[in-house]
C-alpha cells in the first residue's frame, strides 16, 4: 500500500515535539516536511529541538521550514519557555553538528512549495494554530486542491475552552488555544473547501498525561525515543493538568480504529469575545471531530512506538 504523504505543522510545544517523534515512528505514513510555527515557543530553540530529535531518529533527510508568521493573541511567555529546556537535554546533543537541513524559505513558503511539488493529495498535521496553512494559501492559492485534509489539534465544541479569561480578559473562555492564537486564519480555512479532522479538547479532556505513564515511559530509558518522552514530561507534570492534546492529534494518523469520529455542523467566531470559538451551528461548516478513543489502547500504542 502507497504511504500516506504527510507534512507536520507543530508550534514548538512539549507536545508538539512528542507529535512529531510520533509520527516518524509510523511506517505507514511518509513525512515530507516539517515546519515550526511561532506560537507556544520561542522559535530558534523550538527548530532547533525539531531538528536535532530528526537526527536522533535517523530522519535527517526531511527538511524543516522556520515558519515567519504572527499570531494576534500571543500564548503566555511561560509556557513557550519550555523548549530551551529541551533544547539542552543531554541526548539531544551528543553530536556538535546538526544534519537536519532547515531550508532557506519561509516556513510558509516551504509548505507551499511541498504541496505543489507533491505527486497526491497530502495531510497537513497541524498541531498549532493555522496561520502558517492560512499563510502558504496566500501565497500559492492553486495547491488546495492538493490538501487532502487537515488534520489540526484545535477547538472546544461542547465543552469550555482553555483560554482563562482571567489571564485573557475580556475574552469569555469559550475558545481554544491553537484557534484563539489567530482566529482570522482558522476563518480563513473554515471558508475553504479541505477536509478538516478536528481533535477538540472535547476529546483531549478525557486522555491526561499521568504520572503513572511518564513513569512507565522512565521505566524503558533504555529507548532513546522514551528516555527523550520521559524527559520532556517531566518538565510540564508541575503544571497541573497536561493533556496529550498534540500527541492523540498525531496518533489518528497511525491509528485510526482506535477512535470513533462524528461529523458537525459549526462556525468558527472571528472576533469579539467569543473570538476562535467552534461553535456548533446547524447548516455551518462541515468538520469531522475525533469523538471518543480507546484510552488503554493508546496509552499502550504510544509506549510501544517509543520503545525505539
Ligand atoms: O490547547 C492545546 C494546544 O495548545 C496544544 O497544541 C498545545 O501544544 C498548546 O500549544
Ligand atoms: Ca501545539
Amino acid at each position: 500500500m502507497p504511504k500516506e504523504l504527510v507534512i507536520h505543522d507543530h508550534d514548538g510545544g512539549i507536545d508538539d515535539f512528542l507529535s512529531l517523534m510520533l509520527l516518524l515512528t509510523m511506517e505507514d505514513a511518509q513525512t515530507l516536511g516539517v515546519v515550526v510555527t511561532p506560537a507556544d515557543c520561542y522559535i530558534k530553540p523550538a527548530v532547533s529541538v525539531t531538528r536535532k530529535m530528526m537526527d536522533l531518529m535517523g530522519h535527517s533527510d526531511i527538511p524543516v521550514g522556520e515558519s515567519t508568521v504572527r499570531g494576534l493573541n500571543p500564548f503566555p511567555r511561560v509556557w513557550r519557555q519550555t523548549c530551551f529546556a529541551v533544547d539542552h537535554f543531554p541526548i539531544l546533543n551528543d553530536k556538535e553538528r546538526i544534519d537536519t537541513p532547515l531550508v532557506q524559505e519561509s516556513g510558509q513558503q516551504f509548505m507551499a512549495r511541498l504541496l505543489r511539488e507533491a505527486p497526491e493529495p497530502v495531510t497537513l498535521l497541524v498541531t498549532g494554530p493555522l496561520t502558517t496553512v492560512a499563510a502558504a494559501l496566500d501565497i500559492a492559492p492553486e495547491v488546495e486542491p492538493k490538501i487532502g485534509r487537515i488534520v489540526w489539534m484545535g477547538g472546544a465544541l461542547n465543552v469550555p475552552g482553555n483560554v482563562d479569561p482571567v489571564m485573557e480578559p475580556g475574552q469569555d473562555g469559550a475558545s481554544e488555544w491553537n484557534v484563539y492564537w489567530d482566529p482570522p486564519a482558522a476563518y480563513q480555512i473554515w471558508q475553504s473547501r479541505i477536509p478538516i479532522v478536528l481533535c477538540p479538547l472535547d476529546i483531549t479532556n478525557h486522555v491526561p498525561v499521568t504520572s503513572e505513564l511518564v513513569h512507565q515511559l522512565g521505566r524503558q530509558r533504555e529507548y532513546p525515543l522514551s528516555e527523550v518522552a520521559a524527559l520532556c514530561y517531566a518538565l510540564v507534570m508541575k503544571q497541573g493538568g497536561y493533556f496529550f492534546w498534540d500527541v492523540l492529534t498525531t496518533a489518528y494518523i497511525g491509528r485510526p480504529d482506535l477512535y470513533t469520529v462524528r461529523e458537525w455542523e459549526t462556525v468558527l467566531v472571528r472576533d469579539g469575545i467569543s473570538q476562535g470559538r467552534t461553535q456548533i451551528a446547524p447548516g455551518g461548516r462541515k468538520i469531522t471531530a475525533l469523538d471518543t478513543v480507546d484510552v488503554p489502547a493508546f496509552y499502550a500504542y504510544i509506549l510501544n512506538q517509543w520503545a525505539r
